[in-house]
């Protein structure tokens, strides 16, 4: 066995996920899943469920051994208990028969948080129930696929389906309760025992699960693992392990909760919902231990910082940004954690095999008319298989290594805009083209290890020969210098582009000059004469002007404007950039975030990312209103939602479901195609007409409350005595409406201090954190 050849009979293998590529959610009878309307994104995804030949002899093109897909629990029992949609399971069963005919050994996970919708409204995940029906479902999916599926995991990251799900409510079905968060771990960790007992009831020959695991280090242990913690910093650290980490690993593997835990699920949700016995049953003995690893967590003690809502019991620690290389995800690249954590893993479940289920990165690709060439992606593959590797010479029991994912596809909230896949995919046509990655994973293949030399990350010299210009000039046209022609200045530019090069930390150290020039980039103004902008435009000029720095001032409205501020930033023309505000559809934060240049952003991005930015509680402003109007007897209560590729708009609606959930009432959603009165009038007029009991509106935005007003007149209702309305932001004219609205105050100059503030701190070079303010309700007469 050579250097960087993998053991005989190593499993290289691709992973996908039935929501994430399947589209078709309507087709051969099968029933909602708690995704399919929860990402603005339309389901369609990949259309797998009608291109799946082609997509295997994509794999088998690639020499892929092992294909981990997994079952929508909808297409095969559409109501999640009762009947069983046989066309579903022919789906599956067609699959089946062309992997094995084309040579690829199938994995089949039974869960990947495509809750079916019926079992959400009876209560979901924080109810015992699901569990079981959990279990018939996989002893149904068995009996038919088992005779040609041997491997099965039955959850997928439980963690993330339970506290995001459930706790902070990015994710599926958007619930915001700490309670619910634990209780639904507790079932998906007792669905998991329940499904193996069934599997092997079933004749199963192998069965485990796949954890999402995080190794967690504080921000001086990313570039030193040995590094001694302080005793709070350690504290800080061994809390979250046992949030993310053990409280899967631990009852699964050793049949308890980590003692460290108890108290605090304790504290959170008491502790009836563990039932005696739980524990023998969630312990069952695994055959195999799915690992999915993409970024290590980086948490220090921090006494003053509230809880992360994806983390209860998380006070006291803050998550930390780290100057490392991130993915487009904003994630840190650490490929060593992956050598720690299989070291970690075989020293303390040491009877446990392991199988890497996912890796992989989403990196901003550009498709060239000569291909995909992401040589970011061979290169973070690359580093993490190297680490692979280290980890089994040490004595790692790991059968295989499975790359997250085959096609790029519905990235859950983060919709079509992520790129993990190997292969492209075309969303407007569904045309599939591999990528560079998928050529050189089939050489890695073929040769069961890495190639001799290592796929380099683009340097100067390959900039130079691309742009036909020499190494001298690609560094005067990256470190901004002027004397460089417009023509020789685009093609160099192009050249970086399409290569991904970033300078690295020695070539901006010759960028000695500092500009003391900050670019302040607005996006388009879509809320009409926005005075957050204004404020915002106003108070960081002042600031900075006063530090002695100049702004530039940047419109990012078209494609093009967006190349033009990359470049001027990868051109070091500014020292610092102020972004404003960021939308989901929008890869300009972390496309600037990549060039290293300090940047902060107004509003949260799409994804938690380590851009440092400034918000209000949107989510909390909407909870109030909603919880107003429940308050004052309201029981039908609509949304007019505006255009939802805002962040903040999303953030609106969970925290009104959230509310609206809390209260036992359903939510009625439409959408407004704008942020302006007249679609905020037709939203409501719909609402109206659809709803003829509605007693009450919460609208996203006082323009949309106030086009409500009016539709509400006009449809001869009174507010608000037939109809109460709320708003979202105190714009000036809200109070001066007939009657004047209530609507939740957001801090507009305060947004824009904060700001200027942690823009000031960035510059300065030190550790910036995200600010969240309160959002506060002001009650008028529309309620
Ligand atoms: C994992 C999920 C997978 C995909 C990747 C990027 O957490 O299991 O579906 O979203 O992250």
């Amino acid at each position: 066995m050579s250097a960087a050849s993998f053991p005989e009979g190593f499993v290289w293998g691709v992973s996908t996920s039935a929501f994430q590529i399947e589209g078709a959610t309507t087709a051969g009878g099968r029933g909602p899943s708690i995704w399919d309307g929860f990402s603005a994104d339309r389901a369609e995804a990949c259309d797998h469920y009608h291109r799946h030949a082609e997509d295997v002899r994509l794999m088998k093109d690639l020499g892929i051994a092992a294909y981990r897909f997994s079952v929508s629990w909808a297409r095969v029992i559409p109501d999640g208990r009762g009947k069983v949609n046989a066309a579903g399971l022919d789906f599956y069963d067609r699959l089946v028969d062309e992997l094995i005919a084309a040579g690829i050994t199938p994995y089949a996970t039974l869960y990947h948080w495509d809750l079916p919708q019926a079992l959400e409204d009876g209560g979901g995940w924080p109810v015992r129930d699901t569990a079981h029906h959990f279990a018939d479902y996989a002893t149904v999916v068995h009996e038919r696929l088992g005779d040609r599926v041997g491997t099965w995991f039955t959850v997928n990251e439980p963690w993330v389906a339970s506290f995001l799900g459930y706790g902070s409510g990015i994710h599926a079905p958007g619930r915001t309760s700490t309670a619910d968060a634990f209780m639904s771990a507790h079932h998906m960790l007792l669905a998991h025992g329940l499904g193996v007992q069934a599997l092997r009831a079933a004749g199963a020959s192998e069965v485990g699960a796949a954890l999402n695991i995080s190794p967690v280090l504080t921000p001086a242990q990313v570039s030193d693992f040995g590094r001694e913690l302080t005793e709070e910093d350690t504290e800080a650290v061994t809390r979250i392990d046992a949030l993310v980490n053990r409280q899967f690993l631990d009852p699964m593997l050793r049949g308890a909760y980590p003692a460290d835990l108890v108290p605090l699920i304790e504290r959170h949700a008491g502790l009836g919902h563990v039932r005696d016995g739980d524990l023998d049953v969630i312990a069952q003995p695994v055959d195999l231990l799915g690992v999915n690893y993409y970024a290590p967590l980086v948490v220090q003690a921090q006494p003053s910082e509230p809880a992360d809502p994806a983390f209860p019991g998380s006070e006291g620690v803050l998550f930390c940004t780290v100057p490392t290389a991130v993915t487009a995800m904003g994630w840190p690249i650490v490929p060593g954690c992956l050598s720690q954590l299989l070291g970690r893993l075989s020293r303390e479940y040491p009877q446990t095999e392991l199988l890497i289920t996912e890796n992989g990165a989403d990196f901003v690709d550009v498709a060239t008319g000569d291909g995909i060439h992401d040589l970011e992606r061979i290169g973070f593959i690359e580093e993490h298989l190297r680490a692979l590797k280290t980890a089994i010479d040490d004595g790692a029991n790991v059968r295989g290594y499975f790359v997250w994912t085959l096609l790029d596809n519905l990235e859950w909230t983060d919709g079509y805009q992520r790129k993990f896949g190997l292969v492209h995919v075309d969303f407007a046509t569904q045309r599939r083209r591999p990528k560079d990655s998928a050529r050189w994973y089939r050489d890695v293949i073929a040769r069961n290890g890495l190639p001799g030399t290592r796929a380099r990350r683009p340097t100067l010299e390959t900039v130079a020969a691309r742009a036909h210009v020499s190494r001298a000039t690609v560094s005067r046209v990256v470190n901004g210098e002027t004397s460089v022609s417009p023509e020789v200045r685009a093609t160099v530019m192009r050249a970086v582009r399409e290569l991904g090069y970033v300078p690295n930390a020695a070539a901006r150290s010759l960028v000695t000059r500092r500009t003391n020039t900050v670019a302040l980039v607005l996006s388009v103004p879509r809320q009409g004469g926005d005075p957050l902008t204004a404020a915002v435009v106003q108070y960081v000029t002042s600031m900075l002007e006063g530090a002695g720095k100049q702004i530039t001032l940047m419109l990012a409205d078209t494609a093009e404007s967006h190349r033009r501020i990359v470049s001027h930033v990868e051109g070091r023309l500014s020292d610092g950039v102020v972004l404003l505000p960021p939308d989901r559809g929008d890869t300009l934060a972390e496309r600037l975030s990549r060039t290293g240049v300090p940047i902060v952003l107004l509003g949260k991005p799409a994804v938690a990312s380590l851009v440092p930015y400034v918000d209000v509680d949107n989510a909390g402003g909407a909870a109030a209103a909603t919880e107003h109007l429940v308050a004052r007897g309201r029981r039908r209560i609509g949304m007019v939602c505006g255009p939802m590729d805002l962040i903040s708009i999303q953030d609106r609606l969970a925290g009104h479901r959230a509310a609206l959930h809390r209260a036992g009432l359903r939510p009625l959603l439409t959408p407004a195609d704008g942020y302006t009165r007249a679609s905020g009038a037709a939203a409501a007029r719909r609402l109206i007409e659809d709803n003829p009991s509605l007693d009450a509106i919460f609208a996203a935005g006082d323009q949309l409350a106030i086009g409500a007003l009016r539709a509400a007149r006009k449809a001869g209702r009174r507010v608000p005595d037939d109809l109460a309305i709320v708003g979202f932001d105190d714009i000036d004219a809200a109070s001066a409406t007939t009657p004047p609205l209530t609507t939740v105050r957001v801090p507009v100059a305060e947004q824009a201090l904060a700001l200027a503030r942690l823009l000031m701190s960035r510059l300065d070079g030190g550790h910036a954190t995200s600010v969240v303010l309160p959002a506060r309700l002001v009650v008028r007469d529309s309620t």
